[in-house]
């Protein structure tokens, strides 16, 4: 736990609920504290349930993972864990565009572009999803971003340079516990003074995340598409992220 508080925020009021997190206000103007919830939804809320120790595995790989990518030249949003399933954070505005990056076709890949499921990506794909749950995340591009002010084109670069980056620490890290990154979502947020640093999670929920030897599934899809040990997958990511720090 990286101790750069002072003393430790006090939680105040709730400032927003989404499908799988809270953010609450907290005693201190410049942090927030975000909770992981065990709540878990696919297909745009339609589907719904409850994965146990999910609020705790996804805020304990989450901080790890900040912390991987902060000691890389990475800024983000993460400060501190505050208990198992808290951490501290610092507020920014979300940028409504999530930016998936893709090594290997699954997903909505195949479900709406048709290619295969399991071929290695040359290069890497990087898209741009709106986040909108009422227009369920529509997939939008350069031109969308810039005519609708989301981000200038040096803010777009930005972002594409650092989720290359990005994939690349996490690409490693996770071939080092015995795992395929297959793809990922990241939300980025601008701080007061403008600059835009990374935000969210990254987590079994955010990640899909492959077994090298088996090819077996330890990420949110078991969920989605009822494969069966949702929780147990969930514990082996944690279980596998805590040993490799
Ligand atoms: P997709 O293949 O369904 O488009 O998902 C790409 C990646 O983004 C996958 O790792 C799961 C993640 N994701 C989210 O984190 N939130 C979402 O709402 C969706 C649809 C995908």
């Amino acid at each position: 736990m990286s101790e750069t508080t002072e003393t430790r925020p006090v939680k105040g009021e709730l400032l927003h609920e989404g499908k799988a997190k809270k953010v609450f206000k907290t005693d201190r103007e410049d942090l927030l504290i975000q909770e992981f919830k065990n709540d878990a939804t696919a297909f745009d809320g339609t589907k719904k349930g409850t994965i146990e120790g999910k609020g705790t595995v996804n805020c304990q790989v989450s901080a790890m993972m900040f912390k991987l990518l902060a000691e890389n030249g990475i800024e983000n949003h993460y400060v501190e864990l505050l208990s198992e399933n808290a951490m501290a954070i610092l507020p920014v505005e979300i940028i409504p565009v999530e930016v998936v990056v893709r090594n290997i076709t699954a997903g909505s890949l195949v479900r709406h572009r048709g290619f295969e499921e399991g071929k290695k990506l040359d290069p890497t794909i990087v898209e741009w999803y709106l986040k909108n749950n009422e227009l369920h995340d529509p997939l939008i591009n350069d031109s969308h971003i810039l005519a609708f002010g989301y981000l200038d084109e040096d803010g777009m670069a930005l972002l594409r340079e650092k989720a290359l980056k990005i994939n690349e620490i996490l690409l490693e890290f996770f071939a080092g516990i015995g795992i395929d990154l297959v793809d990922f979502k990241l939300e980025f947020g601008r701080r007061p003074d403008g600059s835009i640093i990374l935000a969210d999670e990254i987590s079994p929920d955010t990640c899909r995340l492959w077994d090298k030897e088996t090819g077996r599934k330890l990420d949110k899809d078991r969920f989605r598409f009822d494969l069966g040990d949702v929780e147990e997958a969930y514990q082996e990511i944690l279980k596998r992220t805590a040993t490799a720090n």
